[in-house]
């Protein structure tokens, strides 16, 4: 991917998105299944401290977290670059509010703060001095010390996307991934602590083609349940607050 800003403004892409990526039963919509799960959990919590909810979807694309926590908070907020994506995200959104705009170029949020921002399916694929960027734009919309900031990074290193990796070395081809390590580092850098993280996802992908996604999923779902299974996962949720106070 040479510029990720632009990677998904076309039509074609939006499409294959909605319809080949998050196809019902594939191994990124059995993702999403659990994904659902945590961000739910994570969203509870909050509402014990802060019952009107403000959550921001950064990078919203065609609206699948925003469509699913619309109606359990006070405001939802979305943000794309991509209109192609958000033409998705309107057919499926009932109240938030969905925003065409790069926050990392201009702060079309200016004077806004969230309880709960997500960033989902981004920071992985994202060139380095862009997940910088979006940090730095998005790190000052945390209203407080309880505000969360919740993403993902679906191609931990050390899981069966290190096999994947090889293999497109070998081909002279270059596949993202990420460590734990260099996660903390990034969110460190900007001003953030990892309070939690999780993952998900240790069976190759192969396999829920061969012995069906719903079976391969309940395998999953059990072994995400042991701690330290997470560190071989393939896709990692990591749930941050602040550690200082911005200016
Ligand atoms: C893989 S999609 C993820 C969509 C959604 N978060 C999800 O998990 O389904 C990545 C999204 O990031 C958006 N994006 C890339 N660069 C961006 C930027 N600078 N500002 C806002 N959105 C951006 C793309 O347009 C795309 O919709």
């Amino acid at each position: 991917m040479k510029d990720y800003k632009r990677s998904h403004m076309e039509e074609r892409i939006a499409r294959q998105y909605e319809e080949v990526v998050y196809r019902a039963g594939s191994y990124d919509d059995m993702l999403w299944q659990w994904e659902q799960g945590i961000l739910w959990r994570e969203l509870d919590w909050l509402k014990k401290e802060i019952p009107n909810v403000s959550m921001l979807d950064f990078a919203a694309g065609t609206g699948r977290i925003l469509a699913f926590l619309e109606d359990k908070v006070g405001l939802a907020v979305g943000i794309d670059n991509a209109e192609a994506m958000l033409a998705r995200a309107r057919a499926c959104v009932k109240k938030a509010e969905l925003i065409c705009a790069d926050i990392t170029e201009s702060d079309v949020l200016i004077g806004k703060q969230f309880d709960y921002i997500t960033a989902f399916r981004f920071f992985l694929n994202a060139e380095p001095d862009l997940r910088d960027a979006a940090f730095q734009a998005l790190v000052p919309k945390l209203r407080d010390e309880r505000s969360v900031f919740i993403f993902n990074i679906h191609g931990n290193l050390w899981s069966h996307r290190l096999f994947s990796k090889l293999w497109y070395r070998m081909r002279g081809r270059r596949l993202n991934t990420m460590t734990v390590r260099q996660v903390r580092q990034l969110v460190r850098r900007h001003g953030l602590e990892v309070v939690r993280w999780c993952g998900f996802g240790v069976k190759p992908k192969i396999f829920y083609r061969i012995f069906g996604a719903r079976f391969m999923f309940a395998i999953d779902s059990l072994l995400a349940q042991i701690p330290w299974m997470k560190y071989i996962s393939y896709n990692l949720i990591f749930v941050c607050r602040r550690t200082h106070k911005t200016p």
